[in-house]
């Protein structure tokens, strides 16, 4: 039976758990970012909450944008149990902290998923995989400009207030224009 499942995708058994294990990985960002966004609703950070629930939900979209490559490619796609989301953060700073180490790490699990293709010569896969190396520049950049105002601006007085503010309008262009 297993023999003859695997006649119906080029998928290896190994880069079909790694996609498996990709799946899970932006499904467990999306309830994160999820629980990121109540948490800073919670607290007051109104626009910060908005942010991360827009982030949670592309992380859903990358979910099942690896979803339906496997099921596409014949293989078997895992709806991924998601369990033990955190829900207390330390601190305001904290929470975005924590962003840019999930986005860092996700990056890193990119790489690795590329490098296994790249041995197992599945440049079908290796090829599926540009989008989201692509990606994860945007991701990372946004992450860490968030981050980074907690230094340009300054936590005293007013600064998480003006933080929270100008966390959405935070862009990423991928043109240099000097
Ligand atoms: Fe799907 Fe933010 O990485």
């Amino acid at each position: 039976m297993k023999d003859l499942l695997r006649l119906r995708t080029s998928l290896t058994e190994d880069i079909e758990r790694a996609l498996n294990d990709q799946i899970k990985m932006e499904a467990e960002a999306s309830a994160m970012y999820l629980a990121m966004s109540s948490w800073c609703d919670r607290n007051g950070f109104d626009f910060s909450a908005g942010y991360f629930k827009k982030q949670s939900d592309e992380e859903r979209e990358h979910m099942l944008r690896l979803f339906k490559y496997v099921s596409d490619m014949g293989g078997r796609a895992v709806s991924p149990d998601v369990t033990g989301v955190q829900v207390e953060f330390e601190s305001f700073r904290g929470v975005f902290e924590q962003a840019l180490q999930q986005e860092i790490a996700v990056t890193q699990s990119f790489n690795r998923m590329a490098d296994k293709c790249q041995k197992a010569k599945d440049y079908v896969t290796f090829t599926f995989l540009q989008w989201f190396l692509k990606e994860q520049i945007e991701e990372e950049y946004i992450a860490r400009r968030a981050l980074e105002l907690f230094e340009i601006i300054g936590e005293e007085g007013t600064g998480h207030y003006e933080i929270d503010k100008r966390v959405p309008k935070i862009k990423y262009e991928d043109t240099y224009e000097g």
